[in-house]
């Protein structure tokens, strides 16, 4: 069954002109996009999004980073979304990502790495939610 999980292309990888080749990868690789806008995240916005890493020490440099520019956010539907999607960025840390994944190909370090996706389904709906309204997804 169809399911849907968040993404967001990082504002590093707009910043380096790699949101063109990441969508066309995630497109070659059968997802449905369902959701798909530029914005750029005020600082409260971004620490409201990452609220569950609020007490790790990294939150100031995440938040900063992730308001720092515009990035892509991205509501995708797949067989299995939340792990196709976690499969296709590779590892948090682009230094154990796996070739042929975006974060090994277009990542830096391990706070600015491309991308961002859901770790869940249940988080997906909550992330989807926090971006974009009803009308928003298609
Ligand atoms: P993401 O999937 O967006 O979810 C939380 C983010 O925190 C993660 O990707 C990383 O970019 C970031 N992160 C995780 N660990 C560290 C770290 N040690 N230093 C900086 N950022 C980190």
């Amino acid at each position: 069954m169809s399911t849907l999980t968040f993404g967001i292309i990082k504002p590093d990888a707009v910043r380096a002109g790699n949101q063109g080749k990441i969508v066309d990868r995630i497109l070659a690789a059968g997802f449905n996009i369902r959701g798909m806008k530029l914005i750029h995240q005020t600082r409260k916005q971004a620490e409201g999004f990452y609220a569950v890493h609020a007490e790790r020490p990294f939150f100031g440099e995440l938040t900063e980073f992730m308001s720092s520019g515009p990035c892509v956010v991205l509501a995708l539907e797949k067989e299995n979304a939340v792990p196709a999607w976690r499969e296709l960025m590779g590892a948090t840390n682009p230094a154990e990502a796996a070739e042929g994944t975006l974060r090994k190909e277009f990542a830096a370090s391990i706070g600015e790495n491309a991308v961002h996706g859901s770790d869940s389904e249940e988080n997906a709906a909550i992330e989807i939610a926090y971006f974009f309204s009803k009308l928003e997804l298609v």
